[in-house]
């Protein structure tokens, strides 16, 4: 087991795998994430993944191919804010952020507050109870704090009897290091 962010957070994820899951990576990017998912979601699941850049949607369909994923695999060119117009209330099991800007690509075109806490409201909504999202949040740099303090705010609020939120932290590293939060549905 890793403990950077993404294999931290795979390893949180990885035993809410369930039998002909629905899987969604909110942040394709060059799709490590999405390549994941596809391993937890096996042969009966299905895997959505959402990306603005049509780079990263040609990144990943690579990334699967060469793994042989490509069935029940569904790369959807779109704002994750818009996440709501794919899926009904309570139909997903494991829904992943992993924000910022596309590894080697254009900084600029990154995750947003606004847009992102969009898609993290509407997300919980898509949850299944007994389902569970998984947020890698990054700032400082180019990112700043306004998305991370923007979500974190949002989360600390919500109903303890509906969910359980909890935020790991990499206590020893110096210069913003990277948040893994998780929120489990009851
Ligand atoms: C840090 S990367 C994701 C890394 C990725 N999960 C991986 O495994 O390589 C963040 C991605 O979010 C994408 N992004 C930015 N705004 C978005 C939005 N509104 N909806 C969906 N994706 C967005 C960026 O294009 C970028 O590819």
């Amino acid at each position: 087991m890793g403990y950077q962010i993404t294999d931290w957070c795979h390893s949180i994820i990885r035993p809410h795998a369930v039998k002909q899951g629905v899987y969604i990576d909110a942040t394709m990017g060059k799709g490590r994430d999405t390549l994941f998912l596809c391993e937890l979601a096996g042969k009966e699941g299905s895997v959505w993944a959402f990306d603005i850049q049509e780079q990263a949607l040609d990144a990943t369909r690579a990334l699967l191919d060469k793994h042989g994923y490509g069935k029940n695999v569904h790369l959807i060119k779109d704002g994750h804010e818009k996440i709501d117009r794919y899926f009904a209330p309570k139909t997903a099991d494991v829904i992943c952020f992993n924000f910022g800007y596309l590894p080697g690509g254009d900084h600029r075109i990154a995750t947003q507050a606004g847009t992102s806490l969009a898609a993290v409201q509407k997300s919980l909504k898509i949850l299944k109870s007994g389902g569970m999202m998984s947020l890698c949040i990054y700032s400082g740099g180019d990112t700043g704090f306004e998305e991370k303090d923007c979500i974190l705010s949002y989360v600390k609020e919500l109903s303890a009897k509906e969910y359980t939120v909890i935020v790991n932290e990499y206590y020893n590293r110096k210069n913003c290091p990277p948040l893994p939060v998780f929120i489990f549905k009851n």
